[in-house]
Formats: C-alpha cells, structure tokens, sequence
C-alpha cells in the first residue's frame, strides 16, 4: 500500500504550531533554561551507548507535544510500517525501499511481489563474506599470481559518497588494503588514481545499480582500456567485479558472470551503502566489522520502529528539524562531526537529505506552497571553527546545528581528545546562551580595556539562542557508525511523510543529465 496523502499545513495542529510560533518565536534559551533547571534531563534521552540531548533548542514542552500531534495527524506510524514491511512506498518508481531489510537479523519474512527477499539478502552476503575474505587473505591473485593490494571502487552518487564516507570514518579499523574512489567524469581525478596502483596488484569494482551512469561507465571504461596495456582481456576476470542489478549490461561490458554482486530495485542508491554497494567497505575493514555496522543500523531501525514517538530519536530530531525550517524559516542546518575520522560524513548526508526531500510535488501531485528539504552542510569541529562558525556566533541567521562527538578517542591521546571534547561542549555552550552585554562590559574592564568600552562593546556581545542537538557516543565503532547513519535515514524519511512528499525517487537530477547527453557544450 502506498502512503497516505495527508497536506500537513492542512491538519489542525498544523493551525495549533502557527499559532504556538508566535509566542515560541520570542523563545530565549538563556530564559527556558534559567525557568527549568531539569531541562537537559527532561529533553535528552540514551539509546545503548549513545546520549542525545536536545534541550538547546527553541522548544518547551508544550512545542514537543504539538509536534508529536502533527506526528499523529500525518499517520506517521503507519508509514513506518509500510517502509519496513516491502510496501511499494516509492510510488513514482513502483518499488518498494527496503534498506532496512538489510541489515536485518529476525528471520521474519518480508515480501515484495509475493517473494521473500531475505534469502537473497543472505546469498549476498554470503558471497561477499567469501570473497573479502578470499581478498584480505591474500588468496586471490592477480593474473601474474600476486596478491591484490588495492581496491578501486569507480561508482558516483550513493553508489561512491556511502562507501567512500564509510571507509575513511572507519580508516582506524582497516587492514592492509587501500582503498581508493574514482567518481568524477574529470580525467584528472581518475589520473591521480592510477598513478597510486599498479594493474598487477589492484582490483575494480565497478558499482552501478543502473550500470547506465555516463560518468560510472566512462571511467570504467578508461581504467579497462589502462589495464589492457599490460594485460590481457583474459586477465580482466581477476581485476574486475561488478556491483549492479543490469546483470546485461555488466555481461556486455565483459566482466565475468561470477564476479557479479547482485544489487536490488528496492534499495535507494543513496541508501545502498549497506547492500552489496558496501563492498569496499567490506575489503576495506573485513566482514565481520561489516557485520557490525549492519547491527549498529539494526539497533536505531527497532529503535525507530517500536518506540513512541516522544523518546524516539530520529522521530524528535525529525520534528524539530521541522519546526525550524517550516515555522522559524530557517534554510539550511548544519552537521559538525567531532571527528577527523568523519570529515565526508556531511558531504555524504547531503545526498541523503537533499536528494531525498528536494521535492516541489506532493503525494498528489500539487506543487507544495510551504518549505520542504533543508539545506545541509557542515565540516569537522573544531576546524569550523576556526572557519565558518564566525557567521553562527556573529552572523544574522538562523542556522541549527547538530555536534556529533565521542567520549572516547581511538588513539588514547587523551591530552588531544580533552581539548576537543572542551571544544565540543564549549560551541554548544557558546551558541546557545552567547555572551550578554553585562559580562562583556566586564570583561573589557577585567582586561583593563575600560577606555575602549563605549567603542568595542556592540562587538563582544554574543546574543546566542543558536539551537543545537548533541548526538554523543562512546567511541567512533562500526558499530556506533551504524546507529549514526541510521539515525539520519529515518529522520529524512519522518520528514518526508510530514511533508507529504516522495521521498525516494530523484526526477530532479535528469535534466541536467539529458542535457549534458545532447549537448557538447565547447568552451
Ligand atoms: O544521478 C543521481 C543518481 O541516480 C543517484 O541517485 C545515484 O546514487 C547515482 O546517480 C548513481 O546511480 P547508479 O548507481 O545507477 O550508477
């Protein structure tokens, strides 16, 4: 079954949050929380290692329990249970969107045109358990009978900016392979690659769902017409494997039956990292930490399905999102991992987000006259900090922030990790309850800068009321990496059934495409 076609700014709590904004508009954090001294516990929750605290937000009680009712009035329930039960909830492309199923354990069936998907899950698996492991043991050969030393993955959009996030996030768990990215059509990006590798010592793995990517296919076929030069077409069944569900397009490429990795209508590009797109990652860090990050998603996708919606993190984070971009009009929202390990992570969740909710069209084909998709951007704390954070302590706009961190590091450097962590706390802190005009006024005369007083005061004043979440782990595990990137796919899809829109088909990014095959644009 579909989902219900419901116009959320036609649903009476709708009128009821409208009418709460413009009190909630005048909302001061310094205030809400000087009134409730409980705030942070009563606006805060854990799931397993994780802390997440939103209290530096916009919000009182009575804000959570109007947004929790338009989570009620909009069916949201309903609609999570049709997105892990296989219902055709991608309606414009017929399918269904069953990433969920697999990073699954129970063995609960669950049908799409009457036949079980989860064996296939498993013989996926399966095979991609074999032949990792066939590859880090070094038992695969090369066709001169040496060992394989790089992986290449050449795929674009969520068939690279997944695996690719995944890979260097979980960089502290790899083993002897490196692991490299090829995805722009610019030869120059493909030209950097294959100065690093050798053709003796490297295996490709060309991922395309579709395998019809301009950009995919070009460099798949650059790097083949590479490796010709010193091998054989006979060779090439030792150095390329194909991620894809055009099983006949990969044949007429030439790349050998067996070495095809069967790929699903029914997962998102965008969301496939935990499919058989995720081999590099596999390679990468072997199975069983694959394994891993696939029950760290388990955990928040049971999380998100069986927990009421006032203690349910993506659900809460979903609405306040919500509350912001359609009520306050706030345009983007930023993400600040604490993390080198997480520098791509922004950079992939803007395809998540963005491809997923940038849509104009509702689910009944009316152009929507309200805001859907934020704008997501965002870089590693604390180099934003030293960057672009001068615009959210100083600047005019309202940009919420979520600060993802951990308490422990992973290289024991805890003189480094304090300060990070100070650091981490300290930007929350500042953003939220800023600096009033009294304590800079003291501050100057502290600093014995009386005289510049009536000069610098305007400027060392810090009005705060900057929101934030705190989305704290343990560690940085593939484990917790799981529960992260899980986290954000349900909050994308709560929001995409709050505004009514089809959240897993991507029409927008074909002109451009269609363009760009007709056209050769000369410069
Ligand atoms: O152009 C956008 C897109 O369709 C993404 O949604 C997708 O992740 C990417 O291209 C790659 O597609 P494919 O895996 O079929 O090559």
């Amino acid at each position: 079954m579909p989902l219900l076609n419901i116009k959320p700014t036609q649903t009476a709590t709708w009128k009821k949050l409208a009418n709460h904004f413009n009190e909630a508009k005048n909302y001061e954090l310094r205030e809400l929380f000087r009134e409730n001294k409980n705030r942070e516990e009563e606006l805060s929750f854990s799931l397993d290692e994780l802390f997440v605290d939103y209290s530096k937000n916009r919000i009182t009680k009575e804000t959570i329990n109007l947004l929790l009712s338009l989570a009620e009035e909009v069916e949201l329930k309903d609609a999570i249970e049709k997105y892990f039960s296989g219902d055709k909830i991608n309606v414009t492309e017929n399918r269904a969107v069953l990433h969920t199923a697999l990073r699954s354990s129970s063995d609960n069936p669950i049908f799409i045109d009457g036949k079980d998907v989860k064996p296939q899950i498993q013989s996926a698996l399966r095979k991609m358990k074999a032949f990792s492991n066939k590859v880090i043991s070094g038992k695969w050969k090369g066709y001169t009978g040496k060992p394989i030393t790089d992986i290449v993955n050449i795929g674009i959009g969520g068939s690279d900016l997944g695996p690719n996030m995944v890979v260097e996030a979980l960089r502290f768990y790899k083993n002897k392979l490196n692991t490299h990215f090829v995805s722009n059509i610019d030869g120059d990006h493909i030209s950097e690659i294959l100065k690093k590798i050798s053709p003796e010592t490297t295996l490709f793995i060309v991922v395309s769902k579709s395998f019809t990517t301009q950009e995919t296919i070009n460099n798949a076929n650059t790097i083949r017409d590479w490796f010709l030069k010193s091998a054989t077409v006979f060779d090439v069944s030792k150095h390329f494997i194909a991620v894809s569900c055009n099983i006949n397009a990969v044949d007429n490429f030439g790349i050998d039956k067996k070495n095809i990795f069967p790929m699903w209508d029914w997962v998102g590009g965008r969301f496939s990292l935990w499919s058989t797109v995720g081999l590099s990652i596999c390679l990468a860090i072997g199975f069983d930490n694959f394994k891993e990050l696939l029950k760290g998603a388990e955990k928040v996708d049971n999380h998100f399905r069986n927990t009421s919606f006032d203690k349910n993190i993506p659900v809460i984070l979903a609405l306040i999102s919500v509350w912001y971009n359609n009520f306050f009009g706030a345009e983007t929202e930023m993400i600040l991992p604490y993390s080198e390990y997480l520098e791509k992570f922004p950079a992939y969740l803007q395809q998540v987000a963005m491809e997923s909710n940038g849509k104009n069209v509702d689910r009944d084909g009316d152009e929507v006259d309200y805001q859907t998709g934020t704008i997501v951007w965002g870089g590693t704390g604390v180099n934003s900090q030293h960057a672009f954070m001068q615009l959210l302590h100083h600047g005019t706009k309202l940009i919420p922030v979520d600060f993802i961190g951990f308490k422990e590091s992973l290289h024991n450097l805890e003189d480094h990790h304090e300060k990070l962590t100070a650091n981490y706390f300290a930007q929350q802190e500042a953003l939220a309850f800023g600096k009033t005009k009294e304590d800079a006024h003291l501050d100057l005369k502290i600093n014995n800068e009386s005289n510049k007083i009536s000069k610098l005061l305007p400027y060392k004043v810090f009005k705060g009321n900057q929101p934030s979440n705190s989305i704290l782990f343990d560690k940085l595990t593939p484990f917790s990496l799981g529960m992260l990137i899980a986290i954000y796919e349900h909050k994308i899809f709560t929001q995409g059934v709050i505004w009514n829109i089809y959240s897993f088909d991507q029409f927008g990014v074909e002109l451009g495409k269609e363009l760009a095959q007709k056209n050769v644009y000369c410069l």
